[in-house]
């Protein structure tokens, strides 16, 4: 929690496939075991619920994560720590959600184009390459590589556990979870 009350936002943003959704659920587990009021917001759950129907366009793909965003604040504004985890591929969105979250902080979860399509957990990857689906992030649609995250992650070379010990201590040192506003440069 921060200063004013507000839980931290953490955000972690990447190609589909690079780990987002398993490394914001193993930091998820690890806060509750500290006795943290926790929340994760993943973006394959939240198009199946309150962003269903929205579709891959930039204005679609913007209202998903305003959405997401609102949701969020709310949630952070009780103390509620939040961890989102969604593709978030313009650059104008991530700023959007610094400038709407006083807790926001940015995860970069990076991983190579080729090494997520290798993995192609969904079969998307597949499906984007023949035109069975089209705008898709990193193959059809762009992705803004962050250009000042809070934190980068590897998923290609690091372990989760490692993953997790990276952003924990980058809490620790922040004095948990308090200066999560600050960028450190
Ligand atoms: S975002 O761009 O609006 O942030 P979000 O994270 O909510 O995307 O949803 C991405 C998920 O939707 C992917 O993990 C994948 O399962 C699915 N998906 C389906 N079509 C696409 C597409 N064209 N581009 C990216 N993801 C897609």
């Amino acid at each position: 929690m921060n200063n004013n009350g507000h839980g931290s936002v953490l955000w972690f943003t990447g190609l589909s496939g690079a780990g987002k959704t398993t490394t914001a659920k193993f930091l998820e587990e690890k806060l509750r075991k500290q006795g943290r009021r926790v929340e994760l917001l993943d973006g394959d759950e939240l198009r199946d619920t309150i962003c269903k129907g929205l579709g891959f366009s930039r204005e679609e793909r913007f209202e998903n994560i305003k959405r997401v965003t609102y949701l969020a604040r709310l949630l952070s504004r009780n103390g509620v720590d939040v961890l989102v985890s969604a593709i978030t591929p313009y650059t104008e969105m991530r700023e959007h959600a610094r400038a709407q979250l006083p807790g926001y902080v940015e995860i970069y979860v990076k991983c190579p184009l080729h090494v997520c399509e290798m993995r192609d957990v969904k079969g998307l990857y597949a499906k984007a390459r023949s035109g069975a689906i089209t705008q898709f992030t990193g193959i059809s649609d762009s992705y803004d590589e962050p250009s000042n995250p809070d934190i980068t992650l590897c998923t290609s070379t690091a372990t989760l556990e490692q993953n997790g010990d990276t952003i924990l201590a980058w809490l620790g040192h922040a004095a948990p979870l308090e200066k999560s506003t600050s960028r450190r440069d």
